[in-house]
């Protein structure tokens, strides 16, 4: 696909919601620490979200998430928002802190108590519940004993999931056990830019096998409580391109794919953990038995990718310990976050995926995209491109669907802004605008749309009723 910046215009007329399986699963994606505040409410305990926004210089407008979208006390607004859309799905996630809040393993009802009736509102408006276990809020009294780097909170992670599954999986089908353990592990313990900050890629090399691992176990857990469930992980995943078309940087490539991308699917797949990466990193390996690996290859239901940019990679010999460098390449469309705008790479990862994990059915679990969105004299945020970056992506499922990709579902991230993490307040996700002052909520010129989409409108941008 051509770099050249499509015009609004003609993005419009490119997908309809008839172009996409009657029974596609439509949503939004949030999570429990971006969006619900509540901090001391009912229970809940500091996650180590709450401690690394503590930590002077951590988060870049020096906010935290005690308050956030306050969603705890208005979700029913909220998802009354996501239904109004016309979306017949929503994805959540469930803060760990709240349901055990101290390391006594007795389950807090009134955490518990605030989920179900959170999964009661969902059904009342029609929206089909996904439940993500784990999206980064371990609770601080994990971390103050190891945190994933100690085998012992996979036994934590069971013994939450049996709790929430039992609790909530006579209503929840869909359960994802992690958000992006490439995450989980990398950002929080290799570069340290997310919680608990730490700068150690050994350390992460063990995190991310114990996420796996805890991924693993978990997944008959669900079954053996859930009747009917349907069980998968949320991967963050990207469509490479390597800077030039030196042999160095083509293996630069391969190198950097197989930590970004193969290390997570490789054992999932049933492959184990792919022979390069284990070559290139043996000296940070973590304890990695062959029974652990027969684990995190427990079958899956259902893949979950989150997309959002492709990334260009060249050899860097000096850069251990893959010996690789990202590269930004000028020039190129990007989002306000200075992410890479590309469709195309969804749909290129999309059919290398089934291509190369046949017979998986696919949800996107997350796409979406920052812009400094403003408020107009009139109260309205005309945001048309985040409004044209989700028609382009998706144009391009739909293209990956016709291609014979086995794609059942769309999650946007996200409903509405939220704390985006070490970002704090400063990158806008949501179709729905967020004044964090008043708690005001305004759906964006992008919501407009989705609704409209959603609802088979002739589809019309001006139209912000
Ligand atoms: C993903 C995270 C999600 C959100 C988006 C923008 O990596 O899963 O929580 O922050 O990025």
């Amino acid at each position: 696909m051509s770099d050249k910046p499509v015009k609004s215009q003609d993005t419009l007329a490119l997908v309809t919601r008839s172009d996409f399986p009657e029974d596609f699963v439509w949503g939004c994606s949030t999570s429990s620490f971006q969006i619900e505040g509540a901090a001391a409410v009912d229970g809940r305990t500091p996650s180590i979200w709450d401690q690394f926004c503590q930590q002077p210089g951590k988060i870049r407008d020096g906010s935290d998430a005690t308050v956030a979208c306050d969603h705890y006390h208005r979700w029913p607004e909220d998802l009354d928002l996501a239904s109004q859309f016309g979306m017949n799905a929503y994805r959540f996630s469930i803060a760990w802190p709240r349901i055990f809040p101290d390391a006594s393993g007795t389950p807090n009802q009134r955490g518990l108590d605030f989920y179900s009736r959170l999964v009661d509102g969902m059904l009342e408006r029609g929206l089909q519940p996904w439940a993500t276990l784990y999206h980064w809020d371990l609770p601080q009294y994990l971390q103050d004993v190891g945190g994933w780097e100690n085998r012992a909170t996979v036994d934590a992670f069971l013994a939450y999931t049996e709790v929430v599954t039992r609790h909530l999986g006579d209503r929840v089908k869909n359960w994802i056990t992690h958000n992006e353990p490439w995450c989980t592990a990398m950002h929080g313990n290799w570069d340290g830019m997310h919680a608990p900050g730490k700068q150690d890629f050994k350390a992460a090399l063990q995190v991310s096998h114990h996420v796996m691992l805890s991924h693993g176990l978990a997944v008959p857990l669900i079954r053996a409580n859930v009747p009917a469930a349907k069980v998968g992980i949320a991967l963050s995943l990207h469509p490479l391109r390597a800077a030039s078309d030196s042999e160095a940087d083509l293996l630069a490539m391969q190198r950097h794919d197989g930590l970004r991308n193969r290390w997570f699917l490789d054992p999932l797949f049933g492959r184990g953990y792919p022979a390069d990466v284990l070559a290139h990193c043996a000296e940070y390996l973590p304890q990695i038995s062959s029974a652990d690996v027969d684990v995190i290859a427990a079958p899956l239901d259902f893949l979950g990718v989150n997309y959002y940019f492709p990334e260009t990679i060249a050899s860097a010999p000096d850069n251990p310990p893959l010996h690789t460098a990202l590269k930004e390449i000028a020039g190129r469309e990007r989002t306000g976050f200075g992410w890479e705008v590309a469709p195309d790479g969804m749909r290129e990862l999309l059919q290398r995926i089934a291509q190369d994990y046949p017979a998986i059915p696919i949800y996107l679990t997350e796409n979406g995209s920052s812009y400094d969105d403003q408020v107009e004299a009139d109260g309205q945020i005309q945001d048309t491109a985040r409004r044209d970056y989700f028609i382009r992506h998706l144009h391009a499922l739909h293209q990956a669907q016709q291609q014979g990709v086995d794609v059942r579902g769309y999650f946007a991230w996200s409903l509405m802004d939220n704390f985006e993490w070490a970002e704090g307040y400063l990158r806008r996700f949501g179709m729905v605008y967020i004044d964090f002052a008043t708690q005001q909520r305004t759906v964006k010129q992008s919501g407009h749309w989705f609704r409209n989409f959603l609802h088979q409108n002739a589809v019309s941008p001006l139209d912000m009723t």
